[in-house]
């Protein structure tokens, strides 16, 4: 990645609490992504949830081709600027993986109410980035993301009022969206039957190495 690029994306990040990555993936990688992705029907889900989203956690322990996303370059360099803010400039290990999972919209849905996922309104330094990405072409009816610019400065959650404020994100197959996670976010309401595969994962910072990371590194040797 690009210097000028990696800088837009920091500077956005900075201002609007969001950066809009267009084509991070190459459509063999997506394509590679989605086949590995299959719902297990045994799993009842919550139809409370996102007008019964069926959700697939933990995707790091299905296949390597997951876990290789986390040691993307890009990503890694933007997590590595991105968290110096707020870290000590000595320490090298300040920030780690957190979860991935996946999440399908195979039915028509309600808008997902405005949230945040730090559970920490304006707080900063940041603590959490947060990285979507695109399995499929996302258009106006298709449920895209949506997300209210700059209110991850605001220190309050957000009300059912402030949905007018959002911005939907369309985007093509292998569209990265990188939030900071106590951006005001949800998805909006998917006015067709086409299936919205789209794919999470988180990153926060840490003031040392975990066992988590030590967990992924042993891991990669058995795949
Ligand atoms: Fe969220």
């Amino acid at each position: 990645m690009k210097s000028s690029k990696l800088k837009n994306i920091l500077n956005n990040l900075d201002t609007k609490g969001y950066s809009v990555i267009k084509n991070f993936f190459p459509v063999k990688k997506i394509e590679k992504l989605n086949s590995l992705l299959t719902p297990n029907k045994k799993i009842k889900n919550n139809p409370l949830f996102h007008g019964g989203a069926e959700m697939i956690y933990n995707l790091q322990n299905i296949n390597y081709e997951f876990v290789s996303i986390i040691f993307n370059l890009s990503i890694n360099k933007i997590c590595r600027e991105y968290f110096k803010k707020g870290s000590h400039y000595l320490d090298k290990d300040i920030y780690q993986f957190d979860s991935m999972h996946s999440r399908i919209l195979p039915e028509k849905s309600n808008s997902q109410d405005l949230h945040i996922d730090s559970r920490i309104c304006g707080v900063y330094p940041p603590t959490h980035l947060h990285f979507f990405l695109y399995l499929s072409d996302v258009n106006e009816q298709d449920g895209p993301t949506q997300v209210v610019p700059s209110s991850h400065k605001i220190k309050r959650f957000p009300k059912i009022s402030d949905k007018k404020k959002a911005k939907k994100i369309l985007g093509n197959a292998g569209t990265l969206i990188v939030i900071n996670s106590s951006l005001w976010h949800g998805s909006s309401k998917k006015k067709n039957k086409n299936t919205k595969k789209n794919y999470n994962f988180i990153i926060f910072k840490v003031a040392h190495k975990t066992d988590i990371c030590s967990a992924i590194f042993v891991a990669k040797k058995y795949y």
